[in-house]
């Protein structure tokens, strides 16, 4: 494939009290990264682009608020996935983790034991999303025009499965990989896997 980049939405109201899952609007700090975000991004990709060639994007986003929001302010066309929604946390959907441990102690320390196959009751797995990703993957693999560049605007543990599946990380590794808020990843393939750099804004 082409450069990819990524990111995680902005800070989310849930991010803030400490909430999994959920359809939250961004913080007031996830706004400013909406806002500075398309700078940054223009200015990574002219770091690739030759001179007066058009900047040819399109954003990846889910069906969630908080990656439209993040994305509100690129002037790039926007292509919605319902498969890059953030993991299915069912039952526990909204809750913070103590809630979770008090509520759940039993599933709490399951899902500690085997991150990667625990399904959230009535939710999903990693595994499950690894799944659900597929044909995204697809579109990426496919996806080879040095002069288009596809960004992601996506979830935590939606972009875990995307860039453990690009930089060859295990299954065990995967649920715990770091993509840290308000950072963008640019991955750029190379004869053998990729490159990764990534650039975190302040905000
Ligand atoms: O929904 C929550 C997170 O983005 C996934 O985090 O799998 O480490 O609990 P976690």
């Amino acid at each position: 494939p082409s450069h990819i980049y990524f990111s995680r939405h902005g800070e989310s109201q849930f991010n803030v009290l400490g909430r999994i899952g959920g359809d939250a609007h961004l913080s007031p700090q996830g706004v400013l990264y909406s806002q500075k975000l398309p700078f940054k991004l223009k200015e990574l990709i002219q770091e690739h682009t030759p001179p007066n060639m058009e900047q040819n994007v399109t954003v990846w986003i889910s069906t969630l608020k908080r990656t439209a929001e993040t994305a509100a302010n690129l002037p790039f066309p926007k292509m919605m996935w319902k498969q890059l929604d953030e993991i299915n946390a069912g039952v526990c959907d909204g809750l913070t983790y103590e809630e979770i441990e008090e509520r759940f102690p039993e599933e709490f320390n399951d899902r500690d034991g085997d991150k990667y196959s625990y399904r959230y009751k009535s939710g999903e797995s990693y595994a499950d999303l690894v799944e659900r990703l597929e044909p995204v993957i697809m579109e990426l693999e496919r996806h080879n025009d040095p002069q288009h560049v596809i960004f992601i605007i996506g979830h935590q543990a939606v972009l875990r499965c995307i860039y453990a599946y690009f930089l060859n990380y295990s299954h065990a590794e995967l649920p715990y990989l770091k993509i840290p808020l308000h950072t963008v990843i640019r991955l750029t393939p190379k004869a053998y896997g990729c490159v990764e750099e990534r650039f975190k804004i302040n905000v």
